[in-house]
């Protein structure tokens, strides 16, 4: 048999030649995905037996505390190593101050300790921000023309982030965008003795188009209005800027920095992983999943496009997604 073409030439280099078998293809494979580069987000709320869908994004539900543990025991068996809390508050514990954010006996506070009691080796991520209990669902405290005050916030934060920690969360992820917090907490934590409480901070978090399925799921939409966080969360255009926000949340002690959303972003989380060298997050948020859904649901798409995407988000410099997937992919990456 010739291997010649009409021409007479031999070729020597055959890019296809690694693609021709699937052993192959499996052995050269540079991302792969693993059931541990997964977060799984869950809504709580108050309740017993509470299982609530959320219209916007199928799949995903509301839990309450006795079927959170129930549903954190499955995605642990199935090898994800942590969950991401966010909590639905009722209307009647949303205040100006957000002070139900720090109450010892909060829905967050105690979610975390049952879960710590029944699934000890499970991570536990709690989202430090103000917006699930303030009465006008900003991530901080505003002043009279609607404007999120930075450094009374961050004072409310810390309170948040020490009594998260002292429930039992192993991360605190502050997603509220405002300057310095992440120093400040990390010394109110050092100064309480919680050394390895760690810090993701959610450092380049633009102000996304691509949030409205999660405001929906956690009942901050309405609240907000007409409002946005466009004075705190990133412009979409900037790029540096991006790396500016993660080098100073280093700088300040973040154990792990995290891009969000994560498809449309994917620029920026190479450039941070390629500038930065940390352990860097994305974050593939709720309209991102409601998107790929949607079309699957619709016959347009099928699931290998969720397993794209998730890929993409690794081979752009992730070490860990979180994602709504997350247990729905899990199974098929074992
Ligand atoms: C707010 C917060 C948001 C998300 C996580 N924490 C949305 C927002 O800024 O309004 C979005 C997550 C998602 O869309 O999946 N602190």
């Amino acid at each position: 048999m010739t291997t010649q073409n009409t021409l007479g030439y031999h070729f020597a280099k055959r890019p296809r030649r690694l693609r021709s078998d699937a052993f192959c293809r499996d052995l050269v494979r540079e991302t792969t995905l693993k059931p541990s580069d997964l977060i799984y987000p869950l809504f709580i709320v108050e309740g017993e037996r509470e299982y609530q869908p959320i219209p916007s994004m199928p799949g995903i539900y509301r839990y309450s505390i006795d079927l959170l543990l129930q549903e954190a025991a499955v995605v642990y068996t199935l090898g994800i190593p942590a969950i991401a809390l966010f909590p639905v508050i009722d209307d009647a514990k949303k205040t100006a101050d957000a002070r139900e954010a720090y109450n010892p006996e909060g829905l967050v506070q105690r979610a975390v300790k049952a879960l710590k009691e029944s699934l000890p080796d499970l991570g536990i991520i709690t989202d430090v921000a103000l917006d699930p209990f303030t009465s006008h669902g900003q991530d901080g405290v505003i002043d009279e023309k609607g404007y999120v005050l930075n450094d009374e916030t961050i004072n409310i934060l810390i309170k948040q982030s020490l009594s998260y920690a002292k429930a039992g969360a192993d991360i605190v992820a502050p997603s509220d965008m405002m300057d310095g917090r992440v120093g400040q907490i990390r010394q109110a934590l050092e100064k309480e003795g919680f050394i390895n409480t760690k810090i993701l901070a959610y450092s380049a978090k633009y102000a996304s188009h691509l949030y409205s399925p999660f405001r929906e799921a956690v009942q901050s939409a309405k609240r907000l209005g007409k409002s946005n966080k466009q004075t705190y969360q990133l412009d979409i255009g900037n790029t540096n800027e991006a790396l500016r926000e993660i080098a100073l949340d280093i700088e300040e002690g973040a154990d792990i920095v995290m891009v969000k959303p994560a498809l449309a972003y994917l620029d920026i989380i190479w450039r941070v992983k390629q500038t930065f060298e940390m352990p860097t997050f994305a974050y593939q948020v709720s309209g991102e999943y409601s998107m790929l859904m949607a079309a699957i649901q619709q016959g347009w798409l099928t699931e290998e496009a969720i397993l794209e995407c998730l890929v993409s988000i690794k081979r752009a410099g992730a070490d860990a997604i979180l994602t709504y997937f997350a247990k729905e992919i899990a199974p098929l990456l074992k």
